[in-house]
């Protein structure tokens, strides 16, 4: 029940990821939809962030705006969502609290507790829990009317445990650290969980219209190097393994598939092994150095400017764009421009305001080709 829509007018993004040559490299911008943008607030309208993301016709128009403030300039859009809703889909309440981020009332604190016993044995439906996303893809291709790809999205396993059992964002990691340490097995069983909830809810968004998809761990910087080994690694390697298998069964085409393991950039060389096609980077390794890393693996980086150009100059950013540009290798393969992260800083209380003109001003002359 594959549907139909128009032809791709622009698949840049698609042909590079594939690892292809290509006439330039494609560009995105991570969180390019959002609170930078005053037509985000007029859309939003008050209403609450998941009640946006629960309706499919707010969803797809808050994907669209950037698309259409930034025409011709950005090859792909990204499905307006959150990591969080696996969490949700799951069985638990995640609020979002304006200027706060993201809350749980009830989150997981020990495997004795009844919330993690009422999550590992909750039968999870994806399929009809997040209905809405596969409703808003759609939508949301039909809108795009091939202009470019649309990226589908999930967290990743060890990012979704730190939400689920902090009960929002954390400066210390108190808690996940403790699951990891003290109720290892227990952590290991929610991870596996969580990595076949992915593996459904990716192959679903697929299903609906996705043309890539992204694993978000944005968490992955807290781990050591043994314990990303441990406690996140096998779990991304999980959903590169068994998505293609799940898209065949489902007779569906592969689409490319992209890891983000920010903070992880010890782990370049192994996550280079795992199945994506794409590994996203944060701004703190040197294209260079990961293209040394990579060597001669088919494997295609997507970042890695720091967020943090955007306060300043034009200058400064096309300064930082030629520097990415050299070291990806000149841009006509292998590279995926895009920042480092989607915002700035590790605080999500930032004023809105004051990142508003600042992030325009930034963006414009970034996607500039
Ligand atoms: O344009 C896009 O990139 C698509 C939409 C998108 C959102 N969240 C919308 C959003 C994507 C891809 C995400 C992923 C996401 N959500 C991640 C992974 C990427 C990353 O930033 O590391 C994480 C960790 C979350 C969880 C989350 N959602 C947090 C911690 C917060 C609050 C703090 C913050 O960064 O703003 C959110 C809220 C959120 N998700 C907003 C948007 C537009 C802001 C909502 C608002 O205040 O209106």
């Amino acid at each position: 029940m594959a549907h139909q829509f128009e032809p791709l007018k622009n698949d840049l993004i698609l042909r590079t990821a594939w690892g292809q040559d290509v006439e330039r490299a494609p560009i995105w911008i991570m969180r390019q939809a959002g609170r930078y943008l005053p037509e985000y607030h007029e859309a939003k309208a008050g209403r609450d962030f998941f009640e946006c993301c629960r309706d499919p016709e707010v969803a797809s128009t808050l994907t669209l705006q950037p698309i259409e403030r930034f025409a011709g300039l950005i090859d792909a859009a990204i499905i307006f969502s959150d990591i969080l809703v696996i969490p949700q889909a799951m069985g638990m309440v995640v609020e979002m609290v304006d200027k706060l981020g993201p809350h749980f009332p009830e989150p997981l604190r020990s495997p004795d507790d009844g919330q993690y016993e009422k999550v590992m044995q909750k039968k999870v439906d994806v399929a009809t829990e997040l209905d809405y996303v596969y409703k808003a893809i759609t939508m949301t291709r039909k809108k795009l009317q091939g202009r470019v790809p649309l990226i589908g999205f999930c967290g990743a396993p060890w990012t979704l445990l730190c939400y689920m059992t902090e009960g929002g964002g954390s400066k210390t990691h108190k808690e996940s650290k403790t699951w990891i340490y003290k109720y290892p097995e227990a952590a290991k069983a929610l991870l596996q969980k969580i990595s076949e909830v992915c593996v459904e809810y990716l192959a679903l968004q697929v299903q609906a219209g996705a043309q890539l998809i992204q694993v978000f761990d944005s968490n992955s910087g807290e781990l050591s190097p043994y314990t990303f080994k441990t406690f996140s690694e096998p779990y991304l390697a999980y959903i590169a393994e068994h998505l293609p298998k799940r898209l065949q069964e489902m007779g569906l085409d592969k689409v490319p598939m992209i890891v983000f393991p920010k903070g992880a950039n010890h782990a370049i060389d192994s996550v280079c092994n795992i199945g994506y096609n794409v590994i996203g980077l944060d701004w703190v390794i040197d294209p260079a150095e990961a293209v040394k890393i990579r060597g001669d693996r088919k494997i295609v980086f997507q970042g890695n400017a720091d967020p943090g150009i955007l306060y300043g100059s034009h200058e400064n950013i096309t300064e930082t764009v030629e520097h990415m540009v050299k070291g990806f290798g000149g841009g006509k393969k292998g590279w995926i421009a895009n920042l480092g992260h989607g915002k700035q800083g590790s605080s999500s209380r930032y004023k809105d305001t004051e990142l508003a003109n600042d992030e325009i001003i930034g963006v414009t002359p970034f996607v500039k080709p």
